[in-house]
């Protein structure tokens, strides 16, 4: 029942359709054989877009005080080894300069749900980040917010926004958060960004508990109606102080068929070779570029609290310097042929 020829034909009509059935997402992640033939179709998508051109973007991970309880999460509320900090103004601003200087023009303010900043406080950041550094966009990922406070931080000049969705599908996403939280609040928060006028990144983790491959259709057909701008993908990692630290790790395979995948129905899509993709493969953010993703979001957080944003266990990059991250990764994209892009990479649809 599966063959070579099937897959290379639902491959096509994936890419001529932007557009998979349920039938061929179940064939195409349950094929056994080489699928070297779907990385190649879908980078070749990503080239004709995006040449050899890979993106960066500089991560801050400004606070790890969360609300919120996830609990997949390693600075989930309820973790009470998480070592907590929180970044001043003074030493975003820091890292942002020092960003600027190694060539980085998008900037990712991603933190916990920590109502120690306001909205004035977020405001105030996002205005003297661009003030300082011309030219720059900013996005943000901090979570759960009102449209009013979504509408402030955009006014104030926020660009882009990333929140993941985890799971379209409401069991599902009960499965993974406790009741506080909800599949169609996350939603609507999406809908506001969009609406407001952010370039917007949502996504999954690939292999969470429960997760089905009727899950992961869902979460295509949402994504198809919502149209983000970027969709960040990963696979699931343990921590090993959460309730799901004995579960296992999602798939690599898995996770860069997906990307395939996705740059076939999305073509212009924004798609980051994830550092949990890195972490669950030592080349796994090389073999991301080559499965059709175009973007790094490497870590511009000071050494002294980039080992306690632990999301997962085993992270990599904890304990180098931003440049020192910025030569690596330079370094491994040259090594497959690819260049990092010393643009600000917005979406085509925002491209002046
Ligand atoms: N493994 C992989 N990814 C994780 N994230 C959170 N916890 C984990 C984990 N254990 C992802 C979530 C979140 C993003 C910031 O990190 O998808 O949205
Ligand atoms: Fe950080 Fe390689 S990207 S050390």
């Amino acid at each position: 029942m599966y063959n070579t020829t099937e897959f290379k034909n639902i491959i096509a009509s994936i890419r001529n359709k932007q557009d998979i059935t349920k039938e061929q997402l179940e064939y195409i992640l349950n094929y056994k054989d080489d699928p070297d033939y779907l990385y190649q179709k879908a980078s070749e998508v990503a080239q004709r877009i995006y040449n050899k051109e890979v993106y960066l973007r500089g991560l801050i991970e400004f606070t790890n005080y969360c609300r919120n309880d996830c609990y997949y999460c390693g600075i989930r509320c309820s973790n009470f080894y998480a070592d907590r900090y929180r970044m001043s103004k003074e030493d975003i601003l820091a890292c942002c300069k020092k960003g600027y200087e190694l060539g980085f023009r998008t900037f990712v303010l991603q933190g916990g749900e920590d109502n120690y900043y306001n909205d004035d406080m977020i405001c105030d950041i996002v205005r003297q980040i661009k003030q300082e550094n011309p030219g720059c966009a900013v996005t943000l990922s901090i979570g759960e917010k009102s449209h009013e406070s979504y509408l402030e931080y955009f006014n104030a000049g926020a660009d882009r926004y990333l929140l993941r969705h985890e799971t379209a599908n409401k069991e599902h996403y009960e499965k993974l958060h406790p009741h506080t939280l909800s599949c169609d609040n996350r939603k609507k928060c999406l809908k506001d960004l969009k609406e407001i006028g952010y370039q917007v990144g949502c996504g999954i983790m690939v292999g969470t508990p429960h997760q089905t491959v009727e899950n992961i259709y869902e979460d295509i057909c949402f994504m198809k109606e919502l149209k983000p701008h970027m969709i960040g993908i990963g696979p699931f990692i343990p921590h090993k102080d959460t309730p799901f630290a004995n579960e296992p790790m999602g798939s690599v395979e898995l996770t860069l068929k997906l990307l395939s995948i996705l740059r076939l129905i999305f073509p212009d899509v924004l798609l980051p070779a994830t550092t949990a993709l890195g972490t669950a493969d030592v080349s796994g953010r090389e073999k991301g570029i080559l499965a059709g993703a175009n973007v790094l979001m490497p870590n511009l957080s000071p050494v002294d609290v980039r080992d306690k944003y632990l999301l997962y266990d085993g992270k990599i990059c904890t304990g180098e310097e931003s440049a020192e991250c910025v030569e690596c990764l330079k370094r491994r994209v040259e090594n497959i042929g690819y260049h990092l892009s010393n643009s600000r990479g917005d979406h085509p649809d925002f491209c002046k």
